[in-house]
């Protein structure tokens, strides 16, 4: 895995948005997986910079997106659909048809999931996938289990990413129990996979994740199987690892 730290949380995003920028002007009609969550947001803000000065073009881009709460409607104001349209989408160019987000009201949840994936696949699969990491280690909402889903599917999240969420809900009894997400193949499917972690709460997780091996308990490090993965994390979020070194095994 590439590790880059940077200073702060404008240096992730603005490392994270030349990443992108560079695999969109490689290839115009590339196909980008996105997260949602705090990490990205800043990221998202740069990207939007960056296409207003003319530095970068959606129209042919295609999105999926990781995961949506199951329960909650597109409209709703927690849901992943909305955060999605109002720190990106509605900002740039992309066209409608080529956004997917998956639909957290959807009453065939399997053929709804298996759906995803053939649309990933009918798209050449994703190009480069976003990720943030759960201080607990989940990516996506693949959380810490016995074991782990490859494909997308319906997550139980567990109490800590429960708790973790319902800093978004006014009603702590509105905070969804369950999501649907990428597996964990699904996302080590991405020809490209860039991770972003910020903050003192991410060093425990941070630190883990380069020092233990590949666990079900840090869903996380499956990413140490894929060969181009980059972990791009501030200062704080580094203080625990214990290296300079750029290639980490
Ligand atoms: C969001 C997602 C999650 C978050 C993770 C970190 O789409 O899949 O895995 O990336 O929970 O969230 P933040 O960035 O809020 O700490």
């Amino acid at each position: 895995m590439q590790y880059i730290k940077v200073d702060n949380g404008t240096s992730i995003a603005q490392t994270a948005v030349d990443m992108i920028v560079q695999a969109i002007q490689q290839k115009p009609h590339c196909v980008l997986g996105l997260a949602t969550g705090s990490t990205p947001i800043a990221t998202y803000k740069e990207l939007i910079k960056r296409y207003e000065q003319g530095n970068v073009d959606f129209s042919q881009v295609t999105t999926f997106n990781l995961d949506e709460y199951y329960g909650l409607a597109a409209s709703h104001p927690q849901s992943y659909h909305t955060y999605m349209y109002h720190h990106l989408f509605k900002h740039i160019n992309i066209k409608k048809q080529n956004i997917h987000i998956l639909d957290g009201t959807t009453k065939q949840i399997e053929k709804h999931c298996e759906q995803y994936e053939n649309k990933i696949k009918a798209c050449g699969g994703i190009d480069l996938q976003l990720l943030g990491i759960g201080r607990n280690g989940h990516i996506g909402f693949n959380e810490p289990a016995e074991q782990l889903q490859p494909r997308t599917h319906l997550a139980r999240l567990s109490k800590e990413t429960v708790q973790a969420n319902s800093r978004f809900f006014t009603n702590k009894k509105d905070v969804p129990q369950y999501a649907i997400t990428m597996g964990v193949r699904t996302i080590l499917a991405a020809k490209k996979i860039v991770l972003l972690a910020e903050g003192h709460d991410k060093a425990e997780i941070i630190e883990k994740l380069f020092q233990t091996g590949i666990t079900t308990d840090i869903p996380a490090s499956f990413l140490r199987l894929h060969h181009d993965v980059t972990v791009i994390v501030d200062e704080r979020a580094g203080s625990k690892v214990n290296t300079a070194a750029k290639e980490l095994r």
